[in-house]
């Protein structure tokens, strides 16, 4: 830092000259103020000088004194150029220190998706919805008499073992001992028994009282490998009225699978089977004509005729009441549609086999 050129005496240049690198030697702004008081403060060399003027002759105090005040003039100005390089340092270190890179990219937050379990019940509701099915809900802890019993398969049938399925350490209020429901049947006992509760007055005003309903939802069962899971998913469909037949049904699941699927080019195949809540009782495999499953008989669901003891435990005559029901896996459908060969997939979590469906 130079001082500006002024005519000095040699005692106040000295003084301008020490100001200046005094001031220089500063690294903050404290430090700035507290070399300015050595100068200009009050017991500052300047002051001094000024304070020494008091003896002077008249004519010597007016050339003294501008001389004095020209020093005090380029030590002000040292001053002020100091204090502005001392901010402009400052703000250099500020911007060092955020320095942002506007040219990273930046931090986005994913779009979520839905799994793509979620994906295909939305979109077996959605067909069954426009034929006219309702869709139901129902607790996937469930009592042993809408599991089981209620279903035509009373305690310690052999049967029972065909949907052997987990105990929750609990009793009802009801007194029944509670199971992860290994189906979601019971919802057609719940929702049939509920809706038989409104015929009398549906009859009443000359209306044809029918139960068409799906529910889908979460399963359990003891079973674990590349095509069951302890947990999986499963929909159950159940039409009744006075005049429902097994031809509804084929009709039914094949233009369910034809929607589903997005094709005509399939068929369907009934196979003789046996369930006890349902009489007579059938698997339905399914056939693709194209495709990487083209030829090959996949087995989707099963189905029958419900019982007439599941007819009567509904709260319905069953001389009048006659229908369907099937059952069929989520999962299993999900798997076809999308080409998926291990079920367990589904259920991981990895997010590079999940981004897929998105
Ligand atoms: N609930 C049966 C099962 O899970 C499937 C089924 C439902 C069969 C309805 C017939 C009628 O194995």
């Amino acid at each position: 830092m130079t001082a500006p050129a002024v005519n000095l005496d040699t005692d106040l240049e000295a003084i301008v000259q020490n100001a200046a690198s005094a001031f220089a030697t500063t690294t903050t702004p404290a430090e700035l103020e507290n070399a300015k008081a050595q100068f200009l403060g009050k017991s500052g060399s300047v002051t001094a000088l000024m304070r020494g003027m008091a003896q002077l002759a008249p004519e010597e105090k007016k050339t003294r004194g501008a001389a004095i005040n020209r020093a005090k003039q380029a030590i002000e100005a040292a001053l002020t150029a100091r204090r502005q390089a001392l901010k402009d340092a400052e703000l250099e270190r500020q911007l060092q220190a955020e320095a942002l890179d506007v040219t990273l990219p930046g931090r986005q937050r994913g779009a979520g998706a839905l799994h793509p379990i979620s994906l295909v019940w939305e979109r077996i509701e959605h067909i069954f919805a426009s034929m006219g099915f309702d869709v139901a809900n129902g607790p996937e802890i469930e009592s042993d008499w809408f599991s089981f019993t209620a279903l035509n398969n009373p305690p310690n049938h052999p049967a029972r073992s065909m949907q052997d399925t987990f105990y929750v350490d609990m009793q009802g209020e009801d007194g029944q001992p509670y199971c992860l429901r290994p189906h979601t049947s019971p919802m057609q006992i719940r929702y049939a028994s509920a809706r038989a509760r409104k015929y009398a007055a549906e009859l009443a005003r000359g209306e044809t009282p029918e139960v068409r309903v799906i529910a889908p939802g979460r399963t359990y069962r003891v079973d674990n490998d590349a095509t069951h899971s302890p947990m999986f998913h499963q929909v159950e469909g159940l039409w009744l009225g006075e005049n429902v037949s097994f031809k509804d049904l084929k009709v039914t699941y094949l233009n369910f699978c034809r929607a589903f699927f997005e094709t005509d080019k399939l068929q369907l195949r009934f196979r003789p089977s046996y369930f006890p809540f349902t009489e007579p009782s059938a698997e339905i495999d399914i056939q693709f004509q194209e495709g990487k499953n083209a030829g090959k008989w996949l087995e989707v669901s099963g189905c029958g005729q419900v019982h007439p003891n599941v007819v009567t435990n509904m709260g319905l005559d069953p001389e009048r009441y006659i229908g369907f029901a099937f059952g069929s896996g989520i999962d299993r459908l999900a798997m076809l549609r999308y080409g998926v060969s291990d079920l367990r997939q589904f259920f991981e979590g990895d997010v590079r086999f999940l981004e897929q469906f998105s």
